[in-house]
């Protein structure tokens, strides 16, 4: 049967379906009638192949403890040969019910409490929340915006590291918001950087199938040295729409290493993984690729959407080029709005719920993040929205 959710314009009604995006503004401090376009999900209806696989699993109507059996991790291999031009090995695999949930292990399993842990904002807020909730430091090497674009300060990360003793630096890539897609030269500075001070690398790539200038390299395919000192974190959620399923394929090739994260989430009481979320895993990388392609090209016509339309109606609003993810990072400083203020009326007069930058790190105020994962119709009306009360 052929792929038949390849309609992205198709407007789904998301409300009443328990859904975070859509169902608790109020909860959450947001007026009632706020259009959302915060959370990383996509308004999407995911693979119909994964649909089908889900429904038929369903159907079986039994749902004891699972797990996963000999074509899983062949079929996850064949997605990181294809896509990424990595071949991870079997045994380096440790599934988790999440990637946050695995930052929060790598936290616990690599540094003590009162540790310091490095991250680079403005980045993703639940790396300093896992950090904190955990009794570790967050130190930040802020990333510097030049020409439109964010950079690394690869001084200060080393300062930083020698100053307060870092053990362990939780690293996003592609970067959530910044919107970097790292190159090769960047990463192999970063993880010599890193090896020199005995620092952990934990790579989350979560974004690494959104990339739309650039070419994404998997940390520990730079080669023997770096794939001993890295964790890398995946997951079909992101590509495939699957959050909620809670599964995520976490890498770690050296066995010490792998041996301790394990402990850690031995520790935590989690055992075996929601067998839907093995169904999507398997569906999606072996029948998702039509619809993957799809979803992607629309996507990359969403950021060509913000583009022109930022430069074209919001003369005081920058875009931050965005090489990878599906995440726009608007940069609003040029209206001379306080953070605050910017705040106030993106959510009251523009009724939008859009990620506020300054969760992401201090250096994010005066910025917002868009989700770009909807039907353009919805983008273009957030958009006039932004607009009209500018
Ligand atoms: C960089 C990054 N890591 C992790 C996550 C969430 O991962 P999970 O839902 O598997 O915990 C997100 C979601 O937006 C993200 O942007």
């Amino acid at each position: 049967m052929a792929e038949r959710n390849l309609d992205f314009d198709k407007i789904i009604d998301r409300r009443n379906t328990r859904s975070l995006k859509y169902d608790f503004a109020k909860r959450r401090g947001m007026p009632e009638d706020v259009l959302p376009l915060w959370v990383a999900d996509m308004d999407f209806e995911t693979s119909s192949y994964i649909q089908d696989a889900l429904i038929e699993r369903v159907n079986h109507g039994i749902f004891g403890y699972s797990e996963v059996q000999t074509p899983y991790f062949e079929i996850v291999r064949n997605w990181m040969k294809i896509h990424h031009n990595w071949i991870p090995e079997e045994k380096w695999l440790i599934k988790t019910p999440g990637v946050v949930f695995a930052l929060a292990m790598a936290v616990r399993a690599y540094t003590e409490a009162g540790d310091s842990v490095l991250i680079q904002q403005p980045v993703y807020y639940p790396f300093s929340e896992v950090i904190e909730d955990n009794g570790r430091k967050v130190v930040s090497n802020d990333l510097i915006l030049e020409n439109n674009s964010y950079h690394i300060d690869f001084e200060d990360f080393e300062n930083k590291i020698v100053k307060n003793n870092i053990k362990l630096f939780l690293f996003c890539s592609p970067h959530n918001p910044a919107g970097r897609v790292w190159t090769v030269e960047e990463l192999r500075k970063i993880g010599d950087i890193c090896l020199k001070h005995n620092v952990i690398v934990v790579s989350d790539e979560i974004h690494q199938d959104f990339v739309f200038r650039g070419k994404h390299t998997v940390f520990a395919n730079l080669g023997e040295k770096y794939q001993q000192n890295c964790i890398i974190c995946t997951s079909p959620s992101k590509t495939f729409n699957l959050a909620s399923m809670l599964i995520s394929n976490i890498f770690i090739p050296n066995t010490q290493l792998r041996r301790k994260f394990r402990k850690e989430v031995d520790a935590s009481g989690m055992s075996q993984l929601n067998v839907l979320g093995l169904v999507a895993t398997e569906i999606a990388y072996s029948k998702g690729e039509e619809w993957y392609c799809k979803m992607i090209e629309y996507i990359r016509g969403n950021i060509d959407f913000v583009r022109n339309f930022v430069e074209n109606n919001l003369p005081k609003v920058k875009m931050i080029e965005t090489e990878g993810t599906y995440l726009v990072w608007l940069d609003f400083r040029g209206t001379g709005l306080s953070a605050d203020e910017l705040d106030a009326i993106i959510i009251h007069k523009a009724k939008l719920w859009l990620d506020s930058g300054k969760i992401f790190g201090k250096c994010g105020e005066g910025f917002q993040r868009i989700n770009v994962a909807c039907p353009q119709s919805i983008l273009k009306e957030a958009l006039e929205r932004i607009k009209n009360v500018l």
